[in-house]
């Protein structure tokens, strides 16, 4: 899979790439990252991306030519705009991007990005969740690592993308691991049982706990056998 990020902030990806699943997703051919500088794209001799927003009002607002120059060519691809506007990004989202061949993601930065973008554009707005950051950059590097996970060949153990928060719909059980009891603090004895259908029950009673406690909206739209 191809995934192209347009930021005014390349090296903001220098980390994010290189370390662990999407680090080795990239090194093993499975997954590409392009980054385009927006910056080499910007107007004048000052590289100018961003003007004062028709009508007043404080901040800025990106400039419609610098995105079209770099958007427009790549009019085969899913292009998506990370702001904090967009439609909440999901494991579904993710599940549905992560099938495609490419997309490209564009992060927007300061108060906003000219209307006349998105609509010419754009394909999908998204944002991270409901607070506001600078850019749309930690939403871009969120998604890559979301998806690389989901690329076949990319995670060791298939199951365990499997058998993880949101794929029942339901938020993960606790775990745990050795040593049995720490400073008196004990494993749930049933663990230890070796009785896998009470675990896989306890297990599903801890889920639906967990979800109903601190995410009682997940349960909204579960079928009623859970
Ligand atoms: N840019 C600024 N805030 C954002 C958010 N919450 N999600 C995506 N992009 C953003």
């Amino acid at each position: 899979m191809k995934i192209r990020v347009v930021t005014m902030f390349p090296e903001y990806f220098e980390g994010p790439l290189d370390v662990s699943i999407v680090g080795r997703a990239i090194e093993d051919g499975i997954l590409e990252v392009e980054l385009i500088d927006l910056r080499e794209h910007g107007l004048g001799k000052h590289k100018q991306l961003d003007d004062t927003p028709f009508g007043g009002g404080p901040g800025m607002v990106m400039r419609i030519e610098p995105l079209a120059g770099v958007l427009e060519p790549l009019e085969n691809t899913h292009r998506v705009l990370f702001t904090p506007s967009g439609h909440p990004m999901k494991q579904e989202t993710l599940d549905r991007w992560a099938a495609l061949e490419e997309i490209t993601f564009v992060c927007g930065r300061y108060e906003g990005v000219d209307q006349r973008v998105i609509d010419h554009f754009i394909d999908e707005e998204t944002s991270l969740g409901d607070y506001v950051l600078a850019g749309g950059e930690v939403a871009a590097a969120a998604a890559i690592e979301g998806i690389a996970r989901l690329l076949p060949g990319v995670v060791g153990n298939p199951d365990s993308t499997v058998f993880e928060s949101f794929r029942d719909g339901l938020l993960e059980e606790p775990v745990y691991t050795r040593p049995a009891e720490f400073r008196g603090w004990k494993v749930p004895e049933i663990l230890l049982s070796g009785d896998h259908a009470r675990i896989e029950a306890w297990r599903k009673e801890q889920r639906l706990q967990r979800t109903r406690e601190r995410r009682p909206d997940l349960l909204d739209g579960l079928p009623s056998d859970n």
